[in-house]
């Protein structure tokens, strides 16, 4: 079972900043998972479009120029990361990279990185899961790329994902912890998707989730869920 960090280490570090994905590349996880919004046709790595939380800054983050927001302290001193930074400190390293769509309008600007990074940084678009709760927009990337590997996030098992995540081609389904179940593991793994389970910091829950044979786990603790793993 793969540790994904959530945010990077963001449980010992400001979550989606570079400090807290080198930890997290220090901590041995697998991958990192980070969010990302687009203003003014550039990706910036932040989990809500309101400041107040994670920065120093207040309002909306389209309130302001990309310069504006690059000025803003996200935590010990870490600025707002552009996706392009990331994906420069994660090209020499062999973790995978799970980018969150949160905003409407990050498919084209996306995309023109993702094209700029294989050619300069030679990142391999196989190390690349492309996640989204907006399930349209996920769509809407197959369409354009269909190699790109998607993650079809869901909150719930209300209405059967599984079926759906089949339908879109997705390569995995990353589901809430609080709602995951065998059933539903042994269902979306007999339609050929992993499954990615979030958030997951407590013991008894990780060794649920490997009982269920889930493929990874998203973890605001890499090296402590880690070291809770039995031999996999
Ligand atoms: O991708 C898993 C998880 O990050 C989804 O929820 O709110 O933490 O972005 P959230
Ligand atoms: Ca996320």
């Amino acid at each position: 079972m793969q540790i994904i960090a959530h945010r990077g280490a963001s449980g010992d570090y400001p979550e989606n900043t570079l400090l807290a994905i080198e930890q997290a590349i220090v901590q041995g996880a697998d991958a990192i998972e980070i969010d990302v919004f687009a203003v003014d046709g550039e990706l910036i790595v932040i989990h809500d479009h309101h400041l107040a939380r994670t920065t120093n800054g207040s309002g909306s983050i389209y309130q302001y120029t990309i310069e504006q927001l690059m000025q803003l302290d996200a935590g010990r001193g870490q600025r707002i990361p552009t996706l392009w930074q990331v994906l420069q400190l994660l090209a020499p390293t062999s973790l995978w990279l799970n980018i969150e769509l949160k905003g409407e309008d990050t498919v084209a600007p996306l995309l023109v990185l993702l094209d700029q990074a294989q050619r300069e940084l030679h990142f391999d678009p196989n190390r690349l899961l492309i996640s989204s709760f907006n399930h349209h927009l996920l769509a809407d990337l197959k369409r354009q790329q269909p190699d790109l590997q998607l993650g079809a996030l869901t909150a719930c098992l209300a209405v059967d994902y599984a079926a759906f995540a089949q339908q879109l081609q997705a390569y995995s389904i990353n589901c809430d912890v609080s709602f995951i179940n065998q059933a539903f593991v042994t269902d979306a793994k007999a339609r050929g998707l992993n499954v990615y389970v979030y958030t997951v910091d407590q013991a008894d829950d990780i060794a649920r989730l490997q009982q269920y044979g889930v493929d990874g786990i998203f973890s605001n603790y890499p090296a402590r869920s880690k070291a809770l793993l039995t031999d996999n």
